[in-house]
Protein backbone atom coordinates (compact mmCIF):
# COMPACT_ATOMS: atom_id res chain seq x y z
CA UNK A 1 0.00 0.00 0.00
CA UNK A 2 1.03 3.29 -0.63
CA UNK A 3 2.61 5.19 2.55
CA UNK A 4 2.27 8.84 2.70
CA UNK A 5 4.40 11.91 4.37
CA UNK A 6 3.99 15.55 5.11
CA UNK A 7 7.13 17.44 4.64
CA UNK A 8 7.01 21.11 6.17
CA UNK A 9 8.85 23.86 3.66
CA UNK A 10 8.57 21.13 0.84
CA UNK A 11 8.62 23.34 -1.64
CA UNK A 12 12.18 25.21 -1.07
CA UNK A 13 16.23 23.59 -0.32
CA UNK A 14 16.09 20.22 1.39
CA UNK A 15 12.27 19.74 1.65
CA UNK A 16 11.90 19.92 -2.18
CA UNK A 17 14.76 17.11 -2.39
CA UNK A 18 13.69 15.25 0.26
CA UNK A 19 9.81 15.39 -1.34
CA UNK A 20 11.37 14.14 -4.45
CA UNK A 21 13.09 11.35 -2.83
CA UNK A 22 10.19 9.69 -1.29
CA UNK A 23 8.01 10.54 -4.95
CA UNK A 24 10.52 8.46 -6.57
CA UNK A 25 10.37 5.54 -3.86
CA UNK A 26 6.12 5.51 -4.62
CA UNK A 27 5.23 7.51 -1.46
CA UNK A 28 2.57 9.75 -1.65
CA UNK A 29 3.99 13.35 -0.37
CA UNK A 30 2.07 16.27 0.83
CA UNK A 31 4.00 19.48 0.43
CA UNK A 32 2.75 21.51 3.16
CA UNK A 33 3.96 25.43 2.56
CA UNK A 34 2.75 29.03 2.77
CA UNK A 35 3.13 30.02 -0.68
CA UNK A 36 0.61 28.08 -3.27
CA UNK A 37 2.83 29.44 -6.70
CA UNK A 38 5.97 27.60 -5.05
CA UNK A 39 4.70 24.94 -3.89
CA UNK A 40 2.86 24.16 -7.27
CA UNK A 41 6.74 25.42 -9.09
CA UNK A 42 8.20 22.40 -6.66
CA UNK A 43 5.23 20.35 -7.98
CA UNK A 44 5.94 21.09 -10.99
CA UNK A 45 9.75 20.58 -10.67
CA UNK A 46 9.68 17.06 -8.76
CA UNK A 47 7.39 16.18 -11.75
CA UNK A 48 9.87 16.57 -14.59
CA UNK A 49 12.69 14.10 -13.01
CA UNK A 50 9.28 12.11 -11.44
CA UNK A 51 6.70 11.91 -13.97
CA UNK A 52 4.84 9.30 -11.98
CA UNK A 53 4.52 11.19 -8.81
CA UNK A 54 1.91 11.63 -6.43
CA UNK A 55 2.40 14.73 -4.53
CA UNK A 56 0.07 17.63 -3.71
CA UNK A 57 -0.18 20.72 -1.61
CA UNK A 58 -1.52 22.22 1.41
CA UNK A 59 -1.56 25.63 2.85
CA UNK A 60 0.77 26.34 5.74
CA UNK A 61 2.11 29.03 7.34
CA UNK A 62 3.90 27.44 10.59
CA UNK A 63 4.25 31.06 12.39
CA UNK A 64 0.24 31.06 12.64
CA UNK A 65 -1.47 28.76 15.06
CA UNK A 66 -4.78 28.80 13.43
CA UNK A 67 -3.15 27.99 10.11
CA UNK A 68 -1.79 25.19 11.86
CA UNK A 69 -5.24 24.08 12.66
CA UNK A 70 -6.67 24.25 9.50
CA UNK A 71 -3.88 22.27 8.05
CA UNK A 72 -3.64 19.30 9.99
CA UNK A 73 -8.12 19.61 10.34
CA UNK A 74 -7.70 19.19 6.25
CA UNK A 75 -4.48 16.23 6.37
CA UNK A 76 -7.16 14.37 8.58
CA UNK A 77 -10.38 14.67 6.76
CA UNK A 78 -8.26 13.62 3.50
CA UNK A 79 -6.26 10.68 5.12
CA UNK A 80 -6.69 8.24 7.70
CA UNK A 81 -3.37 7.46 8.43
CA UNK A 82 -0.25 9.20 8.31
CA UNK A 83 3.44 7.27 7.80
CA UNK A 84 5.90 10.51 8.35
CA UNK A 85 5.70 13.72 9.46
CA UNK A 86 9.42 15.29 8.67
CA UNK A 87 9.00 18.66 10.42
CA UNK A 88 11.76 20.11 7.99
CA UNK A 89 10.30 24.22 7.30
CA UNK A 90 12.84 26.49 9.08
CA UNK A 91 14.51 29.94 9.09
CA UNK A 92 16.54 32.42 10.42
CA UNK A 93 15.35 36.18 10.32
CA UNK A 94 17.42 39.19 10.90
CA UNK A 95 15.16 41.40 12.99
CA UNK A 96 13.09 40.25 15.93
CA UNK A 97 9.18 40.32 15.01
CA UNK A 98 6.08 38.80 16.76
CA UNK A 99 3.26 36.82 15.19
CA UNK A 100 -0.57 38.23 15.55
CA UNK A 101 -0.87 36.71 18.81
CA UNK A 102 2.34 38.23 20.13
CA UNK A 103 4.99 35.41 19.94
CA UNK A 104 8.39 35.96 18.79
CA UNK A 105 8.39 34.83 15.88
CA UNK A 106 11.72 32.59 15.05
CA UNK A 107 10.45 30.41 17.55
CA UNK A 108 7.16 30.16 16.45
CA UNK A 109 8.14 29.31 12.75
CA UNK A 110 10.58 27.01 14.18
CA UNK A 111 9.39 25.34 16.92
CA UNK A 112 5.49 26.19 18.09
CA UNK A 113 3.76 25.22 14.38
CA UNK A 114 5.61 21.98 14.10
CA UNK A 115 4.55 21.20 17.90
CA UNK A 116 0.77 21.93 17.56
CA UNK A 117 1.29 20.33 13.85
CA UNK A 118 2.57 17.38 15.09
CA UNK A 119 0.36 16.98 18.38
CA UNK A 120 -2.76 17.43 16.31
CA UNK A 121 -1.96 14.67 13.80
CA UNK A 122 -0.86 12.08 16.38
CA UNK A 123 -4.39 10.38 15.27
CA UNK A 124 -3.76 9.63 12.14
CA UNK A 125 0.25 8.98 13.01
CA UNK A 126 -0.92 6.41 15.14
CA UNK A 127 -2.99 4.80 12.99
CA UNK A 128 -0.34 4.15 10.21
CA UNK A 129 1.32 0.64 11.03
CA UNK A 130 4.90 1.94 12.14
CA UNK A 131 4.69 6.19 11.40
CA UNK A 132 8.07 7.96 11.94
CA UNK A 133 8.32 11.89 13.07
CA UNK A 134 11.18 13.48 12.10
CA UNK A 135 12.29 16.77 12.93
CA UNK A 136 15.06 18.70 11.13
CA UNK A 137 17.29 20.52 13.66
CA UNK A 138 20.82 21.57 13.14
CA UNK A 139 24.49 21.37 14.96
CA UNK A 140 23.82 24.54 15.67
CA UNK A 141 21.87 23.65 18.46
CA UNK A 142 25.36 22.78 20.24
CA UNK A 143 25.86 26.26 21.10
CA UNK A 144 22.38 26.96 22.63
CA UNK A 145 21.08 27.27 26.34
CA UNK A 146 17.64 26.33 27.05
CA UNK A 147 16.16 29.81 28.32
CA UNK A 148 12.43 30.82 27.51
CA UNK A 149 13.12 34.61 29.18
CA UNK A 150 15.78 35.04 26.90
CA UNK A 151 14.81 33.65 24.15
CA UNK A 152 10.98 34.33 23.83
CA UNK A 153 9.35 35.84 26.63
CA UNK A 154 12.23 38.80 26.59
CA UNK A 155 12.75 41.12 23.85
CA UNK A 156 16.31 41.04 22.91
CA UNK A 157 17.00 39.07 19.77
CA UNK A 158 20.17 37.86 17.74
CA UNK A 159 19.58 36.06 15.02
CA UNK A 160 21.95 32.86 15.21
CA UNK A 161 21.26 32.81 18.56
CA UNK A 162 17.81 32.59 18.44
CA UNK A 163 18.01 29.98 15.53
CA UNK A 164 20.32 28.07 17.74
CA UNK A 165 18.05 28.47 20.37
CA UNK A 166 14.78 27.20 18.09
CA UNK A 167 16.94 24.33 16.94
CA UNK A 168 18.08 23.22 20.69
CA UNK A 169 13.78 23.34 20.67
CA UNK A 170 13.39 20.72 18.22
CA UNK A 171 16.11 18.58 19.80
CA UNK A 172 14.43 18.77 23.10
CA UNK A 173 10.50 18.36 21.37
CA UNK A 174 12.27 15.14 19.90
CA UNK A 175 13.09 13.99 22.89
CA UNK A 176 10.21 14.38 25.32
CA UNK A 177 7.55 13.60 22.39
CA UNK A 178 9.62 10.15 21.78
CA UNK A 179 9.15 9.34 25.58
CA UNK A 180 5.50 10.30 25.24
CA UNK A 181 5.26 8.19 22.71
CA UNK A 182 7.45 4.83 23.72
CA UNK A 183 4.30 2.70 24.52
CA UNK A 184 3.04 3.26 20.70
CA UNK A 185 4.89 2.16 17.21
CA UNK A 186 5.75 5.81 16.41
CA UNK A 187 9.51 6.73 16.39
CA UNK A 188 10.56 10.60 17.01
CA UNK A 189 14.14 11.63 15.81
CA UNK A 190 16.02 14.85 15.27
CA UNK A 191 18.65 15.25 12.64
CA UNK A 192 21.24 17.76 11.26
CA UNK A 193 21.33 17.98 7.76
CA UNK A 194 24.66 18.88 6.85
CA UNK A 195 25.54 22.12 5.50
CA UNK A 196 23.57 22.37 2.29
CA UNK A 197 23.00 25.16 -0.61
CA UNK A 198 19.76 25.89 0.20
CA UNK A 199 17.65 29.14 -0.45
CA UNK A 200 18.34 29.21 3.78
CA UNK A 201 19.28 32.56 5.48
CA UNK A 202 18.08 34.64 2.47
CA UNK A 203 16.96 37.37 5.12
CA UNK A 204 20.63 38.14 6.25
CA UNK A 205 21.88 40.73 3.86
CA UNK A 206 25.46 39.43 3.68
CA UNK A 207 24.52 35.74 3.77
CA UNK A 208 22.17 36.64 0.29
CA UNK A 209 25.70 38.37 -0.92
CA UNK A 210 27.65 34.91 -0.25
CA UNK A 211 25.71 32.29 -1.03
CA UNK A 212 26.30 31.97 -4.78
CA UNK A 213 30.13 31.56 -4.02
CA UNK A 214 29.27 29.27 -0.95
CA UNK A 215 27.44 27.19 -2.39
CA UNK A 216 29.93 25.67 -5.08
CA UNK A 217 31.26 24.55 -1.47
CA UNK A 218 28.25 23.36 0.19
CA UNK A 219 26.59 19.87 0.15
CA UNK A 220 23.51 19.92 -2.56
CA UNK A 221 19.81 19.44 -1.37
CA UNK A 222 19.65 16.20 -2.47
CA UNK A 223 22.39 15.28 0.48
CA UNK A 224 20.51 16.96 2.55
CA UNK A 225 17.50 15.26 2.13
CA UNK A 226 19.20 12.18 2.60
CA UNK A 227 19.11 11.75 6.39
CA UNK A 228 15.34 12.57 6.05
CA UNK A 229 14.31 10.06 3.70
CA UNK A 230 16.76 7.43 5.33
CA UNK A 231 14.76 7.72 8.89
CA UNK A 232 11.29 7.87 7.05
CA UNK A 233 12.10 4.53 4.77
CA UNK A 234 14.66 2.45 6.82
CA UNK A 235 13.26 -1.18 8.20
CA UNK A 236 13.96 -0.60 11.73
CA UNK A 237 14.25 2.84 12.46
CA UNK A 238 15.83 4.26 15.84
CA UNK A 239 13.52 6.42 18.30
CA UNK A 240 14.77 9.00 20.04
CA UNK A 241 18.05 9.70 18.44
CA UNK A 242 19.96 12.44 17.11
CA UNK A 243 21.43 12.12 13.36
CA UNK A 244 24.39 14.18 12.17
CA UNK A 245 23.86 13.57 8.46
CA UNK A 246 23.35 9.75 8.45
CA UNK A 247 25.59 9.10 11.73
CA UNK A 248 23.94 8.84 14.69
CA UNK A 249 25.56 11.06 17.32
CA UNK A 250 24.77 12.54 20.51
CA UNK A 251 23.19 15.88 20.68
CA UNK A 252 24.48 18.77 23.06
CA UNK A 253 24.18 17.67 27.13
CA UNK A 254 21.63 20.75 27.10
CA UNK A 255 19.12 18.32 25.14
CA UNK A 256 18.86 15.85 27.16
CA UNK A 257 17.99 17.65 30.36
CA UNK A 258 14.30 15.98 30.94
CA UNK A 259 13.65 19.34 32.83
CA UNK A 260 14.05 21.78 29.87
CA UNK A 261 12.03 19.75 27.91
CA UNK A 262 8.94 19.10 30.05
CA UNK A 263 9.49 23.30 30.53
CA UNK A 264 9.70 23.75 26.64
CA UNK A 265 6.06 21.23 26.32
CA UNK A 266 4.03 23.18 29.10
CA UNK A 267 5.12 26.44 27.67
CA UNK A 268 4.54 25.26 23.77
CA UNK A 269 1.18 23.43 24.73
CA UNK A 270 -0.17 26.77 26.96
CA UNK A 271 0.75 28.79 23.92
CA UNK A 272 -0.99 26.34 21.93
CA UNK A 273 -4.00 25.89 24.14
CA UNK A 274 -3.28 21.86 24.06
N1 LIG B 1 20.85 24.61 4.73
C1 LIG B 1 21.58 24.23 5.76
O1 LIG B 1 22.84 24.24 5.71
C2 LIG B 1 20.94 23.75 7.01
C3 LIG B 1 21.78 23.32 8.08
C4 LIG B 1 21.18 22.85 9.24
C5 LIG B 1 19.80 22.81 9.34
N2 LIG B 1 19.01 23.24 8.31
C6 LIG B 1 17.56 23.15 8.47
O2 LIG B 1 17.02 22.53 7.33
C7 LIG B 1 15.63 22.91 7.19
C8 LIG B 1 15.35 23.24 5.75
O3 LIG B 1 16.08 24.41 5.42
P1 LIG B 1 16.70 24.68 3.97
O4 LIG B 1 18.17 24.75 4.14
O5 LIG B 1 16.12 23.77 2.97
O6 LIG B 1 16.23 26.19 3.73
P2 LIG B 1 15.18 26.82 2.68
O7 LIG B 1 15.55 26.45 1.30
O8 LIG B 1 15.15 28.27 3.04
O9 LIG B 1 13.82 26.12 3.08
C9 LIG B 1 13.12 26.48 4.25
C10 LIG B 1 11.67 26.15 4.07
O10 LIG B 1 10.97 26.52 5.27
C11 LIG B 1 9.80 27.23 4.87
N3 LIG B 1 9.30 28.12 5.91
C12 LIG B 1 9.96 29.08 6.59
N4 LIG B 1 9.12 29.73 7.41
C13 LIG B 1 7.90 29.17 7.25
C14 LIG B 1 6.62 29.41 7.80
N5 LIG B 1 6.40 30.39 8.70
N6 LIG B 1 5.59 28.62 7.42
C15 LIG B 1 5.78 27.63 6.50
N7 LIG B 1 6.96 27.38 5.93
C16 LIG B 1 8.00 28.13 6.30
C17 LIG B 1 10.25 28.01 3.65
O11 LIG B 1 9.13 28.50 2.95
P3 LIG B 1 9.27 29.73 1.90
O12 LIG B 1 9.91 29.17 0.67
O13 LIG B 1 7.87 30.19 1.71
O14 LIG B 1 10.15 30.75 2.58
C18 LIG B 1 11.01 26.91 2.93
O15 LIG B 1 10.13 26.05 2.26
C19 LIG B 1 15.42 24.07 8.16
O16 LIG B 1 14.76 23.59 9.31
C20 LIG B 1 16.84 24.49 8.53
O17 LIG B 1 16.88 25.05 9.82
C21 LIG B 1 19.54 23.71 7.15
Amino acid sequence: MQKTVLITGGNSGIGKATAKQLAQQSWNVIIAARSSDKAQQAIHDIKKDVPNATISHLQVDLSNLESVRQLADKVKSQYASLDALINNAGGLWKERSETPTGIEYSFAANHLGHFLLTNLLLEPLRNAKAARIINVSSEIHRIAKFDLDQYVRGSAYNSWKNYGFNKLCNVLFTYQLARQLKDTSITVNALHPGVIASNFGQDIGWMRFVSPLMKLFLGSTDKGARPSVSLATRIDPPNSSYFKEMKLVQSSPESYNETHQNSLWEYSAQLCQL
